[in-house]
């Protein structure tokens, strides 16, 4: 009986995580990352220590582990290196815990795994959705992460945007702009102060810095693929010449 009150807990655990990932009923975007592109993983990684790793940590990650992008020793020192001395250390924030804590009421969590834990449509949608609302404490909102203790990291590129209420009347699941119909309420998000960047050079740089969170998840997930598909050709051609000996025995008994 314990054993099955166990199994119903863990089965009910599952479950709420799956609804807490997949994020409700918002629809989400499709992140158009490449792990193997390593000009979007390089751009990404730019990012990432700009924007993100003040508050956050990668620290799976150490530094030394951006070589595997294309990227020297050299190049992460100059440009990548701010919250270490050395390219060895982790990719820790520079934040202390304790006050992040106090500052947001919730630690920023560290970021190695974020991508295996939300999926990469989540995040490329929950980066480009952020919006103002002057009821927060940050004056930020996220439709995909209501009430999210996170300020928008990204806006001076994004600008500031608003979330619109539309009301549609519909009939029979056909918009109508007059008429008795269901009424239905729509909601989009609408840029109202510009930022550095248009709308569609934002979507490169978000699109790149979930890239990057993909591959910081899992570094070796290229090799990883690469290496299976030799093993496949490898046992294939194995598996050939075990037929061809096994019917060149044969052919002697018969
Ligand atoms: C000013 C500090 C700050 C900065 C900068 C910041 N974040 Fe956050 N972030 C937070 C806090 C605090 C939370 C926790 C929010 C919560 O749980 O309500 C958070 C939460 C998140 C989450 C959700 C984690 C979850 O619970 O699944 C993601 C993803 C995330 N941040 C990504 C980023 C990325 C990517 C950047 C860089 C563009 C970034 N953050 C920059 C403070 C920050």
């Amino acid at each position: 009986m314990k054993k099955l009150s166990v199994v119903f807990a863990l089965v009910a655990a599952l479950v709420v995580t799956g609804a807490l990932a997949s994020g409700g009923d918002i629809k989400l975007d499709h992140a158009p990352g490449d792990v193997r592109d390593v000009a979007s993983l390089q751009a990404g990684a730019r990012t990432f220590v700009n924007y993100c790793l003040n508050c956050h940590s990668a620290s799976l990650m150490r530094y030394s582990g951006l070589r595997d992008i294309g990227l020297t020793d050299e190049q992460i020192k100059s440009n990548l290196l701010f919250t270490a001395d050395k390219v060895g250390e982790m990719m820790n924030t520079a934040m202390v815990r304790k006050d992040a804590k106090e500052w947001f009421g919730t630690a920023p969590p560290d970021l190695s795994v974020i991508a295996r834990a939300r999926g990469a449509d989540w995040l490329y949608t929950y980066l480009r959705s952020f919006y103002r609302d002057a009821s927060t404490a940050t004056g930020w909102n996220n439709t995909v992460f209501p009430r999210v203790a996170m300020p928008h990291a990204l806006w001076q590129l994004q600008g500031e945007q608003v979330l619109k209420e539309e009301i549609i009347k519909e009939v029979d699941g056909k918009d109508v702009s007059d008429g008795h119909g269901s009424v239905r309420k729509h909601s989009k998000l609408e840029i109202v102060t510009p930022g550095v960047l248009s709308a569609t050079q934002f979507d490169v740089v978000a699109g790149d810095l979930v890239n990057f969170l993909v591959w910081v998840g899992e570094p070796h997930q290229v090799l990883r693929k690469q290496v299976g598909f030799w093993v496949l050709i490898v046992l294939g051609i194995l598996i050939a010449l075990t037929w061809l000996l096994k019917s060149a025995f044969w052919k002697e008994l018969h």
